[in-house]
């Protein structure tokens, strides 16, 4: 049987299952946290930091920290938004997103968190940083421009053997997101639909599907990111 372990989020107390997460554990109980590189089912990664919270008074990812006994956990608070606010407009900032020509527009984890932060005028320059587009594989376009390094699709798309399709090269600034050629010409339709809709922004996008579904009945457009688990705002 499983050992229940109480934590308290913003004051309030909850019980939940050891071995489950902060993020986990949160969801079980309707409480929303931001994520960004977090997808249910994929061991997380920890690299985008939107999930952060205070444990104990300190920061960590709720994504990948466990919980334990007495853990007291803060998320809703204006410095730890103030700080997930500010890695979205860094995010905007670094890459070239252009939402409204986008594919993804309407289904783009990205821009519904800078919609739910309400990101304005950017406060920092735009790097308009170069990046190639890549349309060789034949049923998928990779722009890298809206890559924002999650890391989802490397570890959740994989061919036949095990393979791994995706695979990040470089490091720093010039760290960019690439797909196996030979791989990449054995891919079926569905796992490349399974590509496109694991990206959390418009990076990974099927070849004759972007549109496929009108603008205006896309998931972001009529319920915001974090509506169905969200306690306060
Ligand atoms: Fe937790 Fe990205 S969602 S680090």
């Amino acid at each position: 049987m499983s050992e229940t372990v109480r934590i308290s989020i913003d004051a309030k107390e909850y019980a939940t299952e050891k071995g489950r997460t902060i993020l986990e554990a949160a969801r079980d109980n309707g409480v929303y946290i931001p994520t960004l590189c977090y997808f249910d089912g994929i061991a997380p990664t920890g690299t985008c930091r939107v999930c952060t919270v205070n444990v104990n008074g300190r920061p960590m990812a709720a994504c990948t920290t466990p919980v334990a006994e007495g853990m007291t956990i803060e998320n809703d608070t204006p410095e730890l938004n103030e700080m997930r606010k500010t890695i979205i407009e860094l995010l905007f900032v670094e890459g070239n997103h252009f939402c409204p020509s986008c594919e993804k527009s309407g289904t783009c984890d990205l821009q519904a968190l800078a919609y739910r932060f309400k990101l304005m005028a950017p406060r920092f320059e735009y790097e308009f940083s170069q990046r190639d587009l890549d349309a060789t594989p034949p049923k998928l376009i990779i722009e890298r421009n809206r890559c924002i390094l999650c890391k989802r699709c490397v570890k959740a798309i994989f061919a036949d053997d095990g393979k791994a399709l995706f695979a990040v090269s470089n490091r720093g600034n010039r760290a960019m997101i690439n797909i196996d050629d030979k791989l990449a010409k054995t891919m079926s339709d569905e796992l490349a639909e399974k590509a496109m809709n694991i990206c959390p922004v418009g990076a990974i996008i099927k070849k004759g599907k972007g549109f496929s579904t009108p603008i205006g009945k896309r998931k972001y457009d009529t319920k915001p990111i974090g509506i169905e688990n969200q306690v306060s705002s």
